[in-house]
Parts: structure tokens; C-alpha cells; sequence
């Protein structure tokens, strides 16, 4: 796909990974359609799309509310003109153990805390690749959609809920691949290992050390690393079906 005048919507471009997207795709000539449930992040967003000589318009949608991203949906192609690309990015973290013991059980993770992040990281994911299909579909260009999964995918201590979601993206992309081809319709997920984001700035100090240690590569990645993958992603019109993992080498 050449990106230039393509329409491409970004879930949780408020800040971070999806932030470092939506400037980077503006830089390449596409139309950014930033989705996120805070106003004022994605203004700034788009400000910074703008800076980077693209065009960017915001939308505010709760990822895991089904109307409001259906609604989201049909706005960003009425207003925009059509839909060629999606990265489904927004995520959030609620990490515990499942079951926490010391001389007896002293703590579990919490059922809001299991369906918050289903809600957001896997049924948002589910609900937007639905809405663009339907739209990339009916637009008759074909499409691309990006699952932002996670190097948790593989099952990572304290993540119950992370990790099952994030398996469940990187598993979308596949099933899509497969379902959406015939339409012109490529899938594929990213699993990033860890990105300087105010995601992974939460972590306390020693778990931030102790896991920079053991990154091959010694240091995080930047979301401008996740961006040049995106974007990888959208241009090469023969990947599909595929999980790209960008993590320095790290394997959980
Ligand atoms: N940072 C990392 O190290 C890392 C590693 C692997 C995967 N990821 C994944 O990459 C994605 C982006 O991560 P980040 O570090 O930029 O996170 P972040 O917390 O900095 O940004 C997430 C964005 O998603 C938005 N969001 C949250 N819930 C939403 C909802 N219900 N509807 C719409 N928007 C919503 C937030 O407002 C925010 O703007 C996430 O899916 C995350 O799981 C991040």
C-alpha cells in the first residue's frame, strides 16, 4: 500500500506507541484518523501530525463500547473519505497475580481487573477490526489491520489478564488474514517487547532495571521502532498473517 492519501485510523493515539504512529504515518502522506477516549491527548496528537506536514482528525471512542465504535466507524469514513488502514493499539494494564499466598492466600486478582483488560485489549481489538473490515470491505480498496499485541503473549507472570488478551490479538490477525484475503484484506499483529511509553514508566524502578538487564539489546525500544514496523506493515502488500516481534532479542 503506498500511504500516501490513505486513510488510516489509530486506536489509542492519545499518547505513546499510537502517538509515535499517527507522526509517523503523517510523515509518509497518510490521513490519520486518531481514536481514544482522551480528548485533549489526541488534540496534541494531531497538532504533532500536523507539525509532521500530515493531516490528522480526532475521534473520542471507548474502544470496548460497541455503538460508539460503530459510530466511530462510519464518522471516520464519512468525514475522511474512506478507511485503508487500522492499528488496533489501545491497551491498558491491570497487573496481579492471579493468586497471591503467604502463610495462606492472601490475594486474587480481581474479576473487574480480568474484564477490564479483556474489555479494552481484546474485545476493543475484536470490535474495531470488525468495524473496518465492514468498511474496507464496502470501500472495495482492500485494507490492512494491525493487532498491537505484546511479548506477554507468551504468557507472562502477573499478567493473567495482558497476556490472555494480548494472545488473543496476535491469534485476530491470523484468523483475519485468513477470512478477510478474498477482499484484498491483509492482518498481521506486532508483538512489541519493551517500549519507553508512559505504559512501561509505571513500572517501579527494580522491575524497570532488572528488566533492561535482560533485554539482548540492553536498552528499551522506542515507539518510533514500533511506528517503522507499522508502517513496514501497511506498505508491504505480500506480509500477512504474521506476528512481528520487535523486542531487542528478548524472549520471556
Ligand atoms: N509500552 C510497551 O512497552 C508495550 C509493550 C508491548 C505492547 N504494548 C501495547 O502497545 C499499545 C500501546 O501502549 P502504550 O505504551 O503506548 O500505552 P499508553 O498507556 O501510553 O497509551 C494507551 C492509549 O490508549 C488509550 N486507551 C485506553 N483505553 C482506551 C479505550 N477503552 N478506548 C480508547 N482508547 C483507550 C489511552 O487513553 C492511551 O492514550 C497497548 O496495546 C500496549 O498493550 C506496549
Amino acid at each position: 500500500m503506498n500511504l500516501t492519501n490513505k486513510v488510516v485510523a489509530i486506536t489509542g493515539g492519545g499518547q505513546g506507541l499510537g502517538r509515535a504512529m499517527a507522526v509517523y504515518l503523517a510523515k509518509k502522506g497518510a490521513k490519520i484518523a486518531v481514536i481514544d477516549i482522551d480528548q485533549e491527548h489526541m488534540e496534541e496528537t494531531c497538532r504533532l501530525a500536523a507539525e509532521a506536514g500530515g493531516e490528522a482528525a480526532s475521534f473520542v471512542c471507548n474502544v470496548a463500547e460497541e455503538t460508539q465504535v460503530e459510530e466511530t466507524f462510519s464518522a471516520i469514513v464519512q468525514q475522511m473519505g474512506g478507511l485503508h488502514g487500522l492499528v488496533n493499539n489501545a491497551g491498558i494494564l491491570r497487573d496481579g497475580l492471579m493468586v497471591k499466598a503467604k502463610d495462606g492466600v492472601i490475594s486474587k486478582m480481581s474479576l473487574a481487573h480480568w474484564q477490564a483488560v479483556i474489555d479494552v485489549n481484546l474485545t476493543g481489538v475484536f470490535l474495531c477490526g470488525r468495524e473496518a473490515a465492514v468498511h474496507m470491505i464496502e470501500g472495495g480498496e482492500g485494507g490492512c489491520i494491525i493487532n498491537i499485541s505484546s511479548i506477554s503473549r507468551a504468557g507472562n507472570m502477573g499478567q493473567s489478564n495482558y497476556s490472555a488478551a494480548k494472545a488473543g490479538g496476535a491469534s485476530l490477525a491470523v484468523v483475519w488474514a485468513k477470512e478477510l484475503a478474498r477482499y484484498g484484506i491483509r492482518a498481521n499483529a506486532i508483538a512489541p517487547g519493551f517500549i519507553a511509553t508512559d505504559m512501561t514508566a509505571g513500572m517501579k524502578p527494580e522491575a524497570l532495571e532488572k528488566m533492561t538487564a535482560g533485554i539482548p539489546a540492553k536498552r528499551m525500544g522506542q515507539p518510533e521502532e514500533i511506528a517503522h514496523t507499522v508502517a513496514y506493515l501497511l506498505e508491504n502488500d505480500y506480509v500477512s498473517g504474521r506476528v512481528v516481534e520487535v523486542d531487542g532479542g528478548l524472549r520471556l
